[in-house]
């Protein structure tokens, strides 16, 4: 197909040149997004007069008819041409002629393709956040059948203070919260209509910006033609959100990686969301979380590749932005695939409740409580602390628990110790007790769980 381009050139394109400057094979997916920008620009070059109203007409008749044919496989797209725009115009030309030849009228592809990075990132937007109250719905759920599901709180890894496993995958459910409003705003941003600003200065003809702006759902349009043509910004604040969406898929999958081991064993995957090796028989790796965790590499890439293809180009449009879409659509497609393997894994993996339970007895996770105890009772927490500090010092000596450890053995340390402190260090207690906004007892996970169904509804 040929280029748009060619009147002032007397030769031939090169391949090399060609091979090498070509989008198609990546900015080919927005081709919905092409024609439909092309359809509100047409009908706003008819409307305000700048074309004849029924050669708009037959522009925009056509389109829908080339993009119901590109949907129904009728039409191919020729990878040979240059980019999805070049041939989107070349298929209505070579069936309007001339009429086809009027749809270009004030504007370039510079504002073109700004509008459909916009629209095409817009869904994919959508289309993230679908898959993010998803997995926020999974945990929710699996923290409702969890609430009273003792397991170790760790601190650098070391068994450090009771919680449940509902308030631990809570935690998760927080971050992808943030991720769903840090999404929200990111479009926000991105949904403003750069289109008029034609390849940097804007145009002469009399357009109607605000009414494409409307036609393809936009909150405003552009106020700088340079900046509506050379601003990358949302693809970047995308690929940072969905950096940090990784991160959060990440932590959650090491913990996922670790928990399946033998040394923990605090859940099971399902055998559909698990591997086998080939030599060893007895194996059943937790390959999804790694691959997630693995991948997150390639999002933080894709951020990277953005920053540094922005960072040093002078206004306005230059072809170091046509970089943008590969980083962009690999950084949405990877968190997508991610977000899809990932969620129900989480959903069908078995809680091994009682290893978390018996993980949960060892540790001396309760020492906390042991020292809150005799503060309980007036004395005061750095001393209570200490006396804690020499019990678990004597039970390691005896290889014991604070549990198991003789009343005699604790007033021997402190005379302020009764009958109660068992009570008061039962892991069960020790968690219902943490009654605080943001603790793990069963009111309190129940305020994260509603928060975060909120979330759910709302964004
Ligand atoms: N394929 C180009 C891109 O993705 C479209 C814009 C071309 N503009 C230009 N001045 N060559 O950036």
């Amino acid at each position: 197909m040929a280029q748009l381009w060619k009147g002032r050139f007397k030769k031939e394109l090169a391949k090399e040149t060609n091979d090498f400057n070509s989008s198609i094979s990546f900015d080919s997916r927005m081709f919905e997004e092409d024609i439909k920008g092309s359809i509100a620009h047409a009908a706003m070059l008819g409307a305000a007069g700048i074309i004849d109203k029924s050669e708009s007409e037959k522009i925009v008749d056509e389109l829908e008819k080339i993009l119901n044919e590109i949907k129904s496989g009728t039409l191919q797209i020729d990878m040979q041409a240059e980019d999805i725009h070049t041939f989107i115009e070349g298929e209505l030309t070579a069936r309007l002629g001339q009429t086809g030849k009027r749809l270009h009228t004030a504007r370039s592809r510079n504002d073109q393709v700004a509008l459909d990075i916009r629209l095409t990132l817009r869904k994919e937007i959508t289309e993230t956040e679908k898959k993010i109250k998803e997995l926020i719905c999974v945990i929710c759920d699996k923290a409702e059948e969890n609430k009273k599901t003792i397991m170790p709180g760790y601190t650098h890894l070391q068994r450090a203070q009771p919680i449940t496993f509902a308030h631990h995958i809570m935690a998760y459910a927080a971050m992808l919260c943030r991720d769903l409003s840090r999404l929200e705003d990111t479009k926000k941003r991105m949904n403003i209509c750069p289109l008029g600003s034609g390849a940097l200065a804007g145009t002469t003809y009399p357009l109607n910006r605000e009414m494409v702006a409307e036609l393809l759902d936009f909150d405003g349009i552009t106020l700088n033609s340079l900046d509506g043509v050379s601003d990358r910004d949302f693809c970047i604040e995308l690929a940072s959100t969905l950096s940090l969406i990784m991160v959060h898929l990440s932590r959650f999958s090491e913990e996922i990686i670790m928990w399946c081991s033998w040394e923990f064993k605090f859940v099971e995957l399902d055998d559909a969301f698990s591997t086998g090796s080939s030599i060893m028989p007895q194996k059943k790796n937790p390959d999804i979380a790694e691959l997630v965790r693995g991948k997150s590499g390639r999002v933080f890439g894709d951020l990277t590749t953005l920053l540094t293809a922005m960072k040093g180009i002078a206004l306005a449009y230059n072809k170091d932005m046509q970089e943008d879409k590969e980083a962009i659509f690999d950084a949405v497609d990877t968190v997508k695939m991610c977000l899809t393997a990932f969620t129900p894994m989480i959903e069908t993996m078995t809680v091994l409740k009682e290893n978390m339970r018996n993980a949960a007895a060892k540790g001396f996770i309760n020492a906390t409580d042991c020292a809150d105890y005799l503060v309980g009772k007036g004395m005061p927490f750095r001393d209570a602390y200490k006396a804690t500090g020499e019990l678990v010092a004597l039970c390691i000596e005896k290889n014991l628990t604070l549990e198991t450890l003789p009343l005699d053995e604790y007033k021997n340390i402190c005379d302020l110790f009764d009958e109660d402190i068992y009570i008061a260090i039962n892991l069960e207690k020790c968690v219902a007790d943490r009654l605080v906004i943001g603790g793990p007892s069963e009111q309190s996970v129940d305020i994260q769980i509603n928060a975060a169904r909120n979330a759910v509804s709302v964004n």
